[in-house]
């Protein structure tokens, strides 16, 4: 197949290109590079540097390439950010989704994969959280993937649009090429290695959740399972295919939880050394326990987490960030 995968110089776009590619798929990637890296790029990828809020810039790339599918991938993604300049997240997650859906239409490319969060969720009533569970972001970021999600399904209804979301829960590992490099880095894994390497020591935010540590619980999905699945989920989207019928929406996580005190011990053992670190206050609307589950990908998609030990992600994650110890070129 032919395929746009938006946001496909960024951490979890850059291992699901990998993934497209050694499938046999063709790749164009849309990415401005505002949180991305074009190093990250293999050569045998096109990258189109600009946004998908252009619609025209996307109708023109999806008809020239004569394109079958999108991944869309791209994003801004940081929570604090969100709340504090939810005009951002707005104008690119929500305005800039209307774009690319048009762009789509215009263009007649009718499948659709989205990287979805489980900050549709926001405060859980009960875990694991299944996908039927209410949606009630309590942040912007969070709102504008529940609001994409939504226009998705309605486009689909009204316009026979082939669509899947994916919720992921935290994502972390890397494969031999690419990693996980964000300025600033909000994600757990990442800053504990970065303090392993001497950085600042990293803040475990909450010891006193009524968790058996005290600090909080959430599910780690390992991104090449989470690039196996986009896969499957694009497979999904084939015109005919019952299980697009109506928007599909399925969560992506290991399916069990580590508290967070559980991944610093693990990443100790990794790195084989004790790594700095102090506890801090808990973070405003940081639920105690976030975790998957991931039946419907089982049974829908055929999908099985493979490589979601702790230690095996964190260990792919610390392999990488030593084979790169400046990241990337550019
Ligand atoms: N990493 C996680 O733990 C996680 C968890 C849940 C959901 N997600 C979602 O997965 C997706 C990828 O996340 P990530 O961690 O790889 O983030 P990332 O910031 O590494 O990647 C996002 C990419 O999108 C690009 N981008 C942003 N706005 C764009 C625009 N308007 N046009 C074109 N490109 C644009 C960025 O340059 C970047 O390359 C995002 O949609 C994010 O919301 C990630």
């Amino acid at each position: 197949m032919r395929i746009l995968v938006t946001g496909g110089a960024g951490y979890v776009g850059s291992v699901s290109v990998e993934a497209l590619l050694g499938a046999g798929h063709h790749v164009v990637i849309l990415d401005d590079l505002s949180t991305g890296h074009s190093g990250s790029v293999p050569p045998e990828a096109e990258l189109v540097r600009g946004s998908f809020a252009d619609e025209a810039l996307v109708t023109r790339i999806l008809l020239a390439g004569e394109l079958d599918a999108v991944l869309h991938c791209g994003a801004r993604s940081l929570v604090g950010e969100s709340i504090r300049d939810p005009a951002i997240y707005f104008r690119q997650n929500v305005a800039g989704g209307v774009a690319l859906l048009e762009a789509m239409r215009a263009a007649g490319v009718g499948r659709l994969v989205l990287s979805s969060s489980a900050a549709v969720y926001g405060m859980p009533d009960a875990t694991p959280i299944d996908e039927d569970a209410p949606l009630r972001p309590i942040n912007p970021y969070g709102e504008t993937k529940r609001t994409f999600e939504s226009m998705m399904a309605w486009y689909a209804a009204a316009y026979g649009l082939r669509t899947v979301s994916l919720r992921y829960f935290n994502v972390a590992g890397a494969t031999d090429r690419n990693g996980e490099v964000h300025e600033p880095e909000t994600h757990l894994i990442p800053n504990i290695l970065r303090a392993a390497e001497g950085g600042p020591p990293v803040t475990l935010f909450g010891g006193d959740y009524g968790t058996p540590d005290g600090t909080a619980i959430r599910d780690y999905i390992d991104v090449s399972d989470l690039a196996a699945a986009h896969l499957m989920a694009i497979e999904a989207t084939a015109a005919g295919d019952p299980r697009t019928d109506v928007a599909l929406v399925c969560n992506l996580g290991a399916g069990y939880g580590f508290s967070v005190r559980a991944v610093l011990v693990a990443a100790e053992r990794v790195v084989g050394r004790s790594i700095p670190h102090a506890i801090g206050p808990r973070r405003a609307g940081d639920p105690p326990i976030l975790v998957a589950a991931i039946e419907r990908a089982r049974s829908v998609l055929g999908w099985q987490p493979r490589r979601s030990t702790l230690d095996e992600t964190i260990g792919s994650a610390w392999a990488w960030r030593r084979a790169h110890p400046a990241g990337y070129a550019d």
